[in-house]
């Protein structure tokens, strides 16, 4: 099988049945102070098992998504093998992350901390990021992505609809387990001309607290998955 692209959490081939694999890693993100952190740009370290909750949290997503109709680049997932098949995407440049935040946590508190502090209830902010880890995955507007040509205007309405859609699904199955989602982010290209939420949905993609304290990766997975 072709190897197509090693990310951080995952490597990506190409079946000779033309669909992608995504192999899921052990690794967990974080900042350069050694942290974890979703939205983090580095790998922090290896943790046994992070492959198959993330595999595991993903697929349970996916499938939830195709009961509300959602389409997605899911095909189907191997729990034992850690491994997802999806369908090819063309990625928006070199990928678009789209952030839903309930609450400010992370990055949102370092850029805005002298206006806001952690845990602050937000009017459901939609951002989005270029992902480049050099340059810390650049927050930007419609306007600035309109003038780069990555995405047109209407693109990012229809954007904006489905990731908000997509993030209240999951923030009420979240909160379902007596858990609350703070922020999350997802990842949209185009499948077949079509604007398609691809890559995964894991805890490594959103930050979730219990009682008001951050969960941490191993007990998020389990919650989840003694459910
Ligand atoms: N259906 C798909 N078609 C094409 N590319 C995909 C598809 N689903 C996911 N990808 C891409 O595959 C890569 C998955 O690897 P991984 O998540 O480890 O990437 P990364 O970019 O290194 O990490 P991070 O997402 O934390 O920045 C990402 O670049 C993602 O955009
Ligand atoms: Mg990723």
């Amino acid at each position: 099988m072709e190897l197509v692209k090693t990310g951080k959490t995952k490597d990506v081939y190409k079946q000779p049945d033309g669909f992608y694999l995504l192999k899921f890693k052990d690794t967990v993100t974080g900042r350069i102070s050694g942290e974890t952190d979703p939205g983090g740009n580095i790998v922090v370290g290896f943790m046994d098992k992070v492959a198959a909750g993330n595999v595991f949290i993903t697929h349970y997503y996916f499938e939830l998504l195709k009961k509300h109709n959602i389409s997605t680049h899911y095909v189907n997932a191997d729990l034992i093998k850690n491994e997802m098949v999806v369908r090819p995407a063309k990625l928006f440049g070199n990928g678009l992350e789209f952030i839903v935040r309930y609450k400010a946590a992370g990055s949102f508190v370092g850029r805005f901390g002298n206006l806001c502090k952690e845990g602050d209830k937000l009017p459901k902010i939609f951002e989005v990021t270029i992902k480049d880890d050099d340059r810390g995955d650049p927050p930007c507007t419609k306007e600035i992505l309109e003038a780069l040509k990555i995405i047109t205007a209407a693109q990012y309405d229809e954007i904006r609809e489905k990731t908000i859609k997509i993030c209240d699904i999951i923030k009420e199955d979240i909160e379902k387990h007596e858990l609350e989602l703070i922020d999350i982010k997802l990842e949209f290209a185009l499948i077949d001309d079509e604007i398609t939420l691809i890559d995964e949905i894991s805890p490594g993609n959103m930050r979730v607290c219990r009682n008001g304290k951050k969960l941490d990766y191993l007990t998020l997975f389990n919650l989840l998955k003694s459910t």
